[in-house]
């Protein structure tokens, strides 16, 4: 008896395949892959996606904070011959850099004071599957050096081992800094860059994707409305509002919106219910001149929001903001700028 051609959904053979039919790449949809989106910008990361998953080539995931580096990285793991082994995120800024050696390739018994057993880094943990390092330019410099020898030859060492360890990973990197200027400021190894820019994908901040900002608002909107089992919608102000906002804080932000915005709405998510400016106003009120920065928050970002921020406080009056921080009324007017030229529809909310 011929054994059958195509296998059935509960065969061995299918749960090592790949590509489940709901992520099939369908170019023509609102997503593809967990992303969603159908912007000219989006789509060309989609055919990167769609073209380099299969392979094993390391991405670099080039993009601002908040636009979604990580998902991208999930979506090429889901879409790839891995798909069925693990997808292992690390955020290389949120570990001190004493412990990230250890982290990613763990440790031998004996190594150090305490290590009384073999630890299994990430590395290993990943075997098989995608290792996603996210904000690879806050690893220190030594650190980036192992991890270029474990791209180029597929050996590690456990820290305080000897034994080259085999090991079978893919690696998707990510950062939110412009990765020549990062090179040039030492965030990161030149022969490092090099290594990942074999297949570099650069994703577009929320703010040139159009329409896409109300399609994502629409589909995160859909998600809060099941979970809780309602069946909340969008004034039309409320779409002219949130195609306005100069979403600085990308994807991340706008579903922080929506997420309070439904969470105040009856019905109707109205205007009235986005809180202002970066969703950042309210809470700069609330919290009475005091901002909240998470670790691992880039320093240009800090900055961005601190300019912007003292010069709410300052009622907009650049003399009075460039004194309080400390910087020439140049330099202040460089960087509100700067920040407008990258998010030309309405930033700073009337202070330029
Ligand atoms: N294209 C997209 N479609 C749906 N959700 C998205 C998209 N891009 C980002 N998100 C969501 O926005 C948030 C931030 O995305 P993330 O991948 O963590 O961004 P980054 O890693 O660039 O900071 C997450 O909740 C993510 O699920
Ligand atoms: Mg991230």
């Amino acid at each position: 008896m011929n054994p059958p051609l195509r296998s059935d959904n509960n065969s061995p053979v299918h749960l090592a395949g790949y590509r489940s039919a709901e992520l099939l790449p369908e170019m023509d949809s609102d997503r593809f892959a967990l992303l969603y989106g159908r912007s000219d910008g989006m789509r060309e990361v989609y055919s990167l996606i769609d073209k380099v998953a299969p392979t094993d080539a390391t991405v670099f995931v080039v993009g601002e904070s908040g636009c979604g580096k990580e998902l991208v990285a999930h979506s090429i793991h889901r879409l790839s011959l891995r798909a069925t082994e693990c997808f292992v995120p690390v955020n290389c800024g949120a570990i001190p850099a004493n412990l990230i050696e250890a982290e990613l390739f763990g440790f031998e018994k004996g190594a150090f004071t305490g290590a009384s057993r073999v630890h299994k880094g990430l590395f290993e943990r990943a075997h098989g599957g995608t290792l996603f390092l996210d904000e690879i330019t806050e690893m220190a410099p030594e650190m980036q050096v192992r991890l270029l020898r474990v791209l180029e030859s597929g050996m590690f060492n456990r820290v305080g081992g000897h034994e080259e360890i085999p090991v079978d990973v893919r690696v998707v990197a990510a950062t939110n800094r412009d990765p020549m200027q990062a090179v040039d400021d030492g965030h990161l190894r030149e022969d490092l860059m090099y290594r990942l820019a074999v297949f570099p994908i650069a994703l577009p901040p929320l703010r040139t994707r159009g329409d896409d900002i109300l399609l994502l608002a629409r589909h995160f909107l859909a998600e809060f409305n099941a979970d809780a089992a309602c069946a909340k919608t969008l004034s039309d102000e409320a779409m002219a509002e949130l195609r306005r906002r100069p979403w600085l804080g990308n994807v991340r932000e706008l579903k922080n919106c929506l997420q309070r915005a439904f969470i105040l709405a009856d019905d109707i998510v109205g205007a009235e219910h986005l809180a202002p400016l970066d969703g950042l106003e309210s809470e700069r009120s609330s919290l009475a001149g005091r901002l909240h920065f998470e670790i691992g928050t880039p320093l240009a970002e800090m900055e961005r929001q601190t300019i912007f921020a003292t010069l709410d406080h300052c009622g907009g009056n650049k003399k009075k903001t460039a004194e309080l921080l400390g910087v020439s009324l140049k330099t202040l007017y460089n960087r509100l700028t700067e920040y407008a030229a990258e998010a030309p529809i309405g930033v700073g909310g009337g202070h330029a």
